[in-house]
């Protein structure tokens, strides 16, 4: 725990990254001692929590001998090497797990503490439990994976672990809210009168929510003349009909159920064209994204804008902490590669989608803010938004 009081003191104001007045504002919060704190917990807390699926799954006599991955998994399941790939080198970056080759060693008393973290963040920046209980929910759920090759889709959204999905995805969730308000910020500007706007994966609704939010206060609201709400799942999509009219008054909204896998067409999709596309960590589980991208800037008007906000990776060959989850599910692992445009499944870096926008055909394409410059200086913080126009 010393380290993070060590890099929260060294913290500074927050700096300029070139954003209008009220954005610079709403950013500020990024650079808080409670959003930093939760942020490097959380990243501890991932740590611990893989070191101690680990364990569970027996690997510790063959860790203190040294072992490589092929040895930690030949009895398992085959799916668990596309896991197993990621927890080794995650735990030897994070210093839990001593590398050497291919070789994996622990040493010394394994770091296994939770309740230190846990009571580490709640002092510092309140009521962000379910965070936490989450990934006690994989850590607890997620054995059989292993040993009898179930899927972690079956496993990770059962109906015990759905509710804590619901509180993840909230704007007061400091984990989770970046992501909404860097698009938000990438949305509203150049938002035209009488915009038709499409959402993707919309999912529990905290995007529509902020935005009806926000376009109200600073007086844009009115010039949304539909908002298309849409996701893969019925169930998120019924709640969203169900609720969201209240949740966020004053948003046109019509709904509907949309794949970005499946081709859709134009004329399934109410009046015709779209001024705005936006999609919140949902463009990774493209399988063929160079054919989703392209597919979507057909939906635009000319000039129109596909907005996406992504977890974003500083560099593909290291693992990052909010990779842990997904990496159990077939729709974030299983899709096309291609060297450049999609070199890797998951989280990609801003460089990789400039490229995979720039060579499906959008242009203009702009960060927002600079994802490189608030990557250096929260080291912890793995998100952006990006704007392309069609
Ligand atoms: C990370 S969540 C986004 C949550 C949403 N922005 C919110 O704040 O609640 C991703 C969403 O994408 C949806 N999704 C997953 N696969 C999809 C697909 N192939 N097509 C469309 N939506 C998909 C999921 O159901 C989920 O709601």
């Amino acid at each position: 725990m010393k380290l993070i009081h060590d890099r929260l003191n060294q913290f500074g104001n927050p700096p300029d990254l070139g954003l209008d007045k009220r954005a610079q504002a709403q950013v500020s919060v990024f650079f808080t001692r409670p959003f930093l704190a939760l942020h490097y917990a959380t990243q501890i807390y991932t740590a611990r929590v893989v070191l101690a699926l680990a364990l569970e799954l027996g690997w510790e006599s063959r860790l203190r001998k040294g072992a490589t991955l092929e040895e930690l998994i030949h009895d398992f399941s085959p799916q668990s090497r596309t896991v197993a790939e990621w927890m080794l080198p995650f735990l030897s970056d994070e210093s839990l797990l001593h590398r050497e080759g291919d070789h994996y060693f622990l040493t010394g008393e394994p770091l296994l503490d939770l309740a230190e973290i846990r009571a580490f963040a709640e002092a510092e920046a309140p009521g962000h439990g379910p965070n936490f209980d989450l990934l006690d929910a994989v850590l607890r759920q997620v054995k059989p994976f292993f040993t009898e090759g179930k899927s972690g889709e079956q496993l990770l959204f059962d109906l015990t672990i759905f509710p804590l999905w619901l509180a993840f995805f909230r704007n007061e969730n400091l984990n989770y809210y970046p992501n909404n308000l860097l698009t938000l910020i990438a949305l509203r500007e150049g938002l035209p009168t009488g915009a038709r706007v499409m959402e993707l994966g919309g999912g529990v609704g905290s995007f529509a929510q902020l935005l009806a939010r926000d376009g109200a206060e600073a007086g844009y609201l009115d010039r949304i003349a539909e908002y298309r709400f849409t996701d893969i799942a019925p169930t998120f999509l019924r709640k969203a009909q169900r609720d969201l009219r209240d949740k966020a008054p004053g948003l046109p909204f019509t709904f509907g159920a949309l794949d970005i896998n499946k081709s859709f067409e134009i004329k399934n999709l109410g009046e015709g064209l779209f001024d705005v596309i936006v999609g919140i960590n949902v463009l990774h589980v493209a399988v063929d994204l160079q054919e989703v991208l392209r597919r979507l800037r057909a939906l635009l008007k000319p000039g129109g804008r596909l907005v996406i906000g992504e977890c974003m990776k500083p560099d593909l060959a290291h693992p990052i902490y909010n990779e842990f989850f997904f990496k159990f599910v077939k729709s974030f692992t299983e899709v096309d590669l291609d060297p450049e445009l999609r070199p890797c499944s998951g989280f990609l870096t801003p460089e990789v989608w400039e490229k995979a926008l720039l060579a499906s055909g959008f242009k203009n394409i702009r960060q927002v803010p600079d994802i490189r410059a608030v990557m250096q200086l929260c080291p912890t913080f793995y998100v952006g938004a990006m704007t392309a126009e069609a």
